[in-house]
């Protein structure tokens, strides 16, 4: 069973300045709520109820976000306002939250390797609260069923222009149906010659614990940062690594346009819920 989700959230968000001056991009809102909460939403929907954050400097706003505030719970106890605050209260109680910092930006292959004190010798999932996800199942969710399946490490993955194939880890491999195939080749943020297919890796993983030995014995790639695609390259070739076509709709909230992508999508879905009600 896997009940761990681990969260890497050490990064600047410099595309976001002067917003993340001084708080994470995770803690910019979707309408109402930050991007990292859907991220444990989607964990938790999963099973996933043990959220492990690797942070870093001034992600404090994280932690005091999944925390109860009770000054402020009193004050609009009783009042039409309440309610603002009962789904963030759920997943507090819902879930265990636990941190450890990450003190050099490495790549994300480091994140997670940072991660290994929280996870410990068990499989687990990411999520990059970048790529913001919504389907009528959530992704991790039905990632889980592919791991449970086959036992190996899943990578999530969608069809994107070939232009843009430099954004991303990419793969190929075999094939086995419309939805799954078992990789051979990834490439970290390839250019569009270069790039094995325009298969792209987004932000959820289900790993097995032996990534933590191979993302130690893996060198720096692109940027000069351990890549976990260059790591479960090396896995690839060990054991097998799935890639999942998944069904719904990913948006880059890493970027200006998927943020306010999400933003419309979101706020349509609140309009036509509210003329449903
Ligand atoms: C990271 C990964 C990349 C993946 C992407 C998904 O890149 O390194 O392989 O395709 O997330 O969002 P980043 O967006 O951090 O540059």
């Amino acid at each position: 069973m896997i009940v761990k989700c681990l969260f890497p959230v050490a990064g600047y968000g410099t595309r976001f300045l002067p917003a993340t001056k001084a708080q994470p991009k995770e803690m910019l809102p979707i309408l109402t709520k930050p991007l990292i909460q859907y991220g444990v939403e989607e964990a938790a929907e999963a099973g996933l109820t043990q959220a492990c954050f690797v942070t870093g400097r001034n992600k404090r706003a994280i932690a005091d976000h999944f925390d109860v505030v009770y000054e402020l719970e009193d004050q609009i106890k009783g009042t039409s306002r309440e309610d603002r605050l009962a789904c963030i209260r759920g997943l507090i109680d819902e879930c265990s939250y636990s941190y450890t910092r990450q003190t050099q930006m490495r790549g994300l292959g480091d994140a997670i390797l940072t991660g290994k004190i929280l996870i410990g010798d068990e499989p687990f999932g990411v999520i990059l609260a970048d790529d913001l996800c919504v389907g009528d199942e959530g992704i991790m969710s039905q990632m889980l069923k592919v791991y449970e399946k086959y036992k190996c490490c899943v990578v999530a993955v969608e069809e994107v222009p070939i232009e843009e194939v430099s954004k991303y880890g990419v793969i190929s491999g075999k094939q086995l149906d419309e939805r799954h195939t078992i990789v051979e080749t990834m490439v970290e943020k390839p250019t569009p010659d270069e790039a094995p297919s325009n298969l792209a890796i987004i932000g959820r993983y289900i790993l097995t614990p032996a990534i933590f030995d191979t993302i130690a014995r893996t060198p720096p790639g692109v940027n000069g940062e351990v890549q976990i695609t260059d790591a479960l390259q090396i896995l690839a070739k060990e054991q097998m690594v799935m890639a999942y076509r998944f069904k719904g709709k990913r948006f880059d909230c890493g970027s200006i346009d998927g943020f306010v992508e999400a933003t419309n999508y979101f706020y349509t879905q609140m309009k036509q819920a509210e003329e449903g009600a």
